[in-house]
């Protein structure tokens, strides 16, 4: 499952790149029989809403559950990564994000790069992050907002916030993401259940809440090259891996 020529430019040239069924309707279903599984789970890796109390994130699933080790080192995720990105590359997060009908609260605007520097001491915005949809992902249950190119402008500034979200993040501050939507636009990423996204790691992004009656999860792996690694190991495992061995792709049928 390779990368054409124009989605490789667009990763390079826009900084993401939307890929319609990249994933079948089977393996959506087999991946989301075990997102229940792995929900129900008394763990600090699964992250809940600070007012509904359901599951806003799920993190670390490739350390505790086979289906999202296989899932993560899927060719389909793999072999675009390896593309863009050459052979050796770790994990580095793998999460469901959800955003739950009615109570899916906000990502603020950021960029990942602002986190896995300042959290992490990784080096440079190499890492890549592969979203798989887990339900139809449509303009009104929430999803990411992408700025195309803003990861042009090298490290916008961003600052650590604890409260707005059950979630600490690195956002970015309203002037300069009004200064970025004015040169550039705002793009929404939907598409079906089984729709990939393939983003870089200072690409500008965030997401509304959703008050739709439809749920909405989107599996996330993130790949780092091996030579990239972090440099300071505060996170804990679920949230940064340590393993930073190359991974080798699962067999392409590992989901069916
Ligand atoms: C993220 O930026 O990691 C989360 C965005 C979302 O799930 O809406
Ligand atoms: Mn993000």
């Amino acid at each position: 499952m390779k990368l054409n020529e124009k989605q490789l430019k667009d990763i390079d040239e826009i900084g993401y790149t939307i890929l319609s069924g990249w994933f079948s309707e089977e393996e959506v279903k087999n991946i989301r029989k075990e997102m229940i599984t792995v929900f129900k789970e008394k763990t600090e890796s699964n992250i809940v809403e600070k007012s509904s109390g359901e599951v806003r994130t799920a993190m670390g699933l490739h350390l505790r559950n086979k289906l999202f080790d296989d899932l993560t080192r899927h060719p389909k995720f793999f072999e675009p990564a390896r593309q863009t990105r050459g052979d050796n590359l770790y994990i580095q997060q793998t999460k469901i994000n959800v955003k739950a009908a009615f109570t899916g609260e906000v990502w603020q605007w950021h960029y990942d790069f602002a986190t896995h520097s300042g959290e992490d001491g990784v080096p440079k915005p190499l890492a890549l992050n592969l979203h798989v949809f887990l339900d139809d992902v449509t303009e009104f249950n929430g999803p990411l907002f992408f700025i195309p190119k803003s990861h042009k402008y090298g490290r916008v500034l961003s600052k650590l916030d604890t409260e707005t979200t059950s979630y600490p993040l690195w956002t970015v501050d309203q002037q300069t993401v009004k200064n970025l939507v004015k040169e550039n636009g705002i793009v929404s990423a939907h598409g079906k259940a089984g729709t990939s996204v393939i983003f870089v790691d200072n690409l500008v992004h965030g997401s509304a809440q959703n008050m739709s009656p439809m749920d909405r999860a989107i599996f996330s792996v993130i790949l780092n090259p091996c030579d990239n690694a972090q440099t300071k190991f505060a996170r804990p495992d679920y949230k940064h891996g340590k393993d930073f061995k190359p991974i080798k792709a699962s067999p392409i049928n590992c989901l069916i």
